[in-house]
């Protein structure tokens, strides 16, 4: 880049002043804000190109403009653009270097717009364009869950209430409860474009602009639906920032809720799951170990996107309309918890594909815990027309001698069980095994093996 002569700050007329170097450090974003630099270029090209087509500025003036920003973008890409502390942010950076560029006529791009508006406009299509990402990491998830539950269809596990066995569920049935998951995520990021498709370009500094400029044209140059509506509203709202910040945390709340059983399951007390070697640690001390430590870090990732959702919420507090500094700060946490989220989408696509069910023990630890207690419940109900709380109290009954007995519900003979009800007959003993249990529960998003395929086959077809 060559020698910049034009260093002086845009406001220099007006402020005597360089400002202090210590507010300099802390006063400008544009390491954290140059991630903009594409968004700025492209929002700068359709402005000027309104600006045009409005006769606000001539052609000669338009083309000047959009090749020197053109360069600028080639130079960025490149790696070959000088960013200057000094200019703040990724707006005054691009406009200094214009200036270089194409001289005096660069004045002409920040006509009818203040940083307010193009801060905003920015953000927005970055957002819009992450939220995209996001969507197809997930695709690529549930895509792999989907696999992940086929190949479990019979997999036999305990379904758990306050961590104690409950009722016996097939493994697939438990995977398919976080496609259902991934999917409201996908809804919720998708559900955010709505307000993300609202131009802010053209509200200026806060009041709109004297220009005869044409809104509509950015909204369509720029792939928006269309402009906002009220200028004050628009360079003071950061709802949209906050969306996505609550969407980021959601999603990662459901991975870390995954991370967690797949941490207890992987347990030497449960033992579940088998981890590959791929993506577990070992100890420094302890030669045996095989630690899950990518679950964990999937599992605290949560803490850091939660934080940055309250650290805008926090900031937004009380904060009167129109633009403050205090704004500034929400690139670096949006994109924090951007990062964060892709990366753990990544990670724990990796996990998918690199542990197994032990169908073994889920089957053992099924066959435990008195699991198919309401399935004879429901078979007293049924087959002796009790009511249910009847059948409960009997169920608890025949619980209490199986369990003085030292026994499995299976264990009991069809003399045992008569002893608590006479007119049970040989037929009972079909509701204590497994498979009828995990079959028996037909209704609509129950885990009956019927009503797992044909979900499966749904979420397969649906891509
Ligand atoms: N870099 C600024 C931000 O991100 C752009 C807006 C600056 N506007 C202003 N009035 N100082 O918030």
């Amino acid at each position: 880049m060559t020698k910049n002569k034009n260093n002086q700050a845009i406001w220099s007329t007006r402020i005597k002043k360089n400002t202090s170097l210590l507010f300099q450090k802390v006063g400008s974003s544009i390491e954290i804000d140059k991630r903009l630099y594409k968004e700025d270029i492209v929002g700068s090209i359709a402005h000027v190109e309104m600006l045009f087509k409005q006769k606000i500025i001539s052609f000669k003036i338009k083309n000047k403009i959009v090749f020197g920003l053109n360069k600028i973008k080639s130079e960025i890409s490149n790696n070959k653009f000088e960013f200057n502390n000094k200019y703040e942010d990724i707006h005054i950076n691009i406009e200094k270097r214009l200036f270089q560029i194409i001289g005096e006529e660069a004045g002409f791009v920040h006509t009818a717009r203040s940083r307010n508006d193009q801060i905003i406009t920015d953000f927005k299509i970055w957002i819009k364009t992450n939220t995209k990402e996001i969507d197809i990491l997930l695709d690529t998830i549930i895509k792999n869950i989907l696999k992940l539950a086929e190949k479990n269809i019979h997999t036999i596990m305990p379904g758990f209430t306050h961590l104690k066995n409950a009722q016996a569920v097939s493994f697939a049935h438990y995977l398919m409860a976080y496609v259902e998951m991934f999917k409201r995520d996908k809804n919720r990021f998708n559900n955010n474009l709505k307000s993300l498709n609202e131009n802010p370009l053209g509200v200026a500094a806060l009041s709109g602009t004297s220009f005869n400029i044409d809104r509509n044209y950015t909204t369509k140059k720029l792939g928006f639906e269309k402009p906002t509506n009220n200028s004050i509203d628009t360079v003071s709202d950061r709802d949209f920032v906050l969306d996505f910040l609550y969407s980021v945390s959601v999603c990662s709340m459901h991975i870390s809720r995954i991370s967690e059983e797949l941490i207890i399951w992987n347990s030497d007390a449960f033992k579940l799951i088998n981890l590959s070697d791929k993506i577990v640690t070992g100890s420094s001390i302890m030669p045996q170990k095989k630690n899950p430590d990518l679950l964990e870090y999937l599992r605290g990732k949560s803490g850091i996107t939660y934080g940055n959702l309250f650290s805008m919420l926090t900031i937004l507090k009380g904060l009167p309309l129109s633009y403050f500094k205090d704004l500034q700060d929400d690139k670096e946490i949006i994109f924090k918890s951007n990062d964060t989220l892709i990366n753990c989408l990544k990670i724990f696509d990796e996990v998918l594909k690199n542990f197994k069910p032990n169908k073994k023990k889920m089957l053992e630890l099924a066959s435990s815990g008195y699991i198919t207690a309401t399935d004879l419940a429901d078979y007293f109900v049924k087959n002796l027309s009790m009511s249910f709380r009847t059948a409960y109290k009997r169920t608890a009954a025949i619980v209490n001698l199986a369990e003085k007995r030292n026994k499995t519900l299976d264990q009991l003979t069809i003399e045992e069980l008569k002893k608590i009800e006479p007119k049970l007959t040989k037929d009972v003993l079909k509701v204590f095994d497994l498979n009828n249990s995990v079959d028996s529960k037909k209704s609509y998003g129950g885990t009956s093996f019927d009503n797992i395929k044909k979900m499966i086959m749904k979420y397969k077809k649906l891509k």
